[in-house]
């Protein structure tokens, strides 16, 4: 059993990586040569989604440029012979249901999920934050088979040293749950401060939630930055029953960040076979 809806939040101004989200969205950062947000497209598809919500901003067409369908281009790439690719661009935006709503201020991850009421309706639906590049899409698919087996809503979890725990959500572990997991997780918190953290367990950009969230996410009142928080409204569904956190296997990009998306270009190239054993020569020999 799968989640049919996958929310997509791509609106955020991406001032991590000035300047050039200045005048290109982050989330279409070229992984070689295929947008972060295509990957977070294919996982969420390959782990059942048939619909994708794209919370975007009218400040950043191009999001919205890059899932229109494209008919001209696709014939242009095929005239010149080039069918493989031709095909992967007749792919794009009809390999999936696509709706795109806006998020016009910036005001938070909660706030953001809430702008996908209206298409996701009462339904559970998976989250996947575009920061992130996954390897692969166990997780989302653990994710939500774990709704479907419990009724709750469920998390991807993973472990950091605790001087990192600041930049996350962060788990209250149930009692006694001590790993691999799954964990059952009593209560949230939004990046507290290292002493304060209640476990080094933190949540990542990944999540399958039931749509009673919708209510909690209205009912929310901004935290200390004058954001909506996405943690707040789980920590409310956590009160009421336990959620369910799953240790991510795979692996894990922050694309989010120069760094990271540098070491996720460079580990994604020796990975595939056009581009990988010529990097690998290459890096040899820099290197040496
Ligand atoms: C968001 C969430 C946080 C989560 C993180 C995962 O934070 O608010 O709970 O741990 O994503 O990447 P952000 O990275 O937007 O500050």
């Amino acid at each position: 059993m799968k989640a049919r809806f996958a929310v997509i939040p791509a609106a955020g101004k991406g001032t991590r990586f000035l300047p050039v989200t200045k005048a290109v969205p982050k989330e279409l950062l070229p992984i070689i040569d295929v947008p972060a947000l295509q990957l977070v497209m294919d996982e969420a598809i390959a782990g059942g989604a048939e619909h994708i919500v794209l919370v975007s901003s009218q400040a950043k067409p191009g999001i919205e440029a890059y899932v229109r369908p494209d008919a001209e281009i696709v014939q242009r790439v095929r005239a010149s012979g080039r069918e493989d690719l031709a095909d992967r661009l007749a792919r794009i935006g009809s390999d999936v249901q696509v709706s795109v709503v806006y998020q016009d201020e910036p005001r938070g991850l909660g706030h953001a999920v809430g702008c996908a009421r209206s298409v996701v309706a009462d339904e559970p639906f998976a989250v996947l934050l575009p920061d992130e590049v996954m390897g692969d899409a166990r997780l989302i698919t653990q994710l939500s088979q774990s709704v479907h087996d419990t009724g709750v809503s469920a998390v991807g979890l993973m472990r950091v040293p605790r001087d990192q725990v600041s930049a996350y959500g962060v788990i209250t572990p149930r009692e006694g749950d001590s790993g691999p997991g799954p964990f059952g997780i009593i209560d949230v918190v939004e990046k507290p401060r290292e002493q304060d953290a209640p476990s080094n367990l933190i949540i990542i950009g990944r999540y399958v939630l039931t749509p009673d969230v919708f209510d909690h996410l209205d009912a929310l009142v901004p935290s200390a930055n004058g954001e909506l928080q996405l943690t707040d409204a789980l920590r409310e569904q956590a009160m009421l029953s336990p959620l369910t956190g799953i240790m991510n296997k795979s692996a894990r990009y922050d694309t989010g960040t120069p760094q990271g998306w540098l070491t996720a270009v460079i580990d994604i190239a020796l990975q595939r076979g056009d581009v990988g054993p010529a990097l690998e020569v290459w890096l040899r020999e820099r290197l040496s």
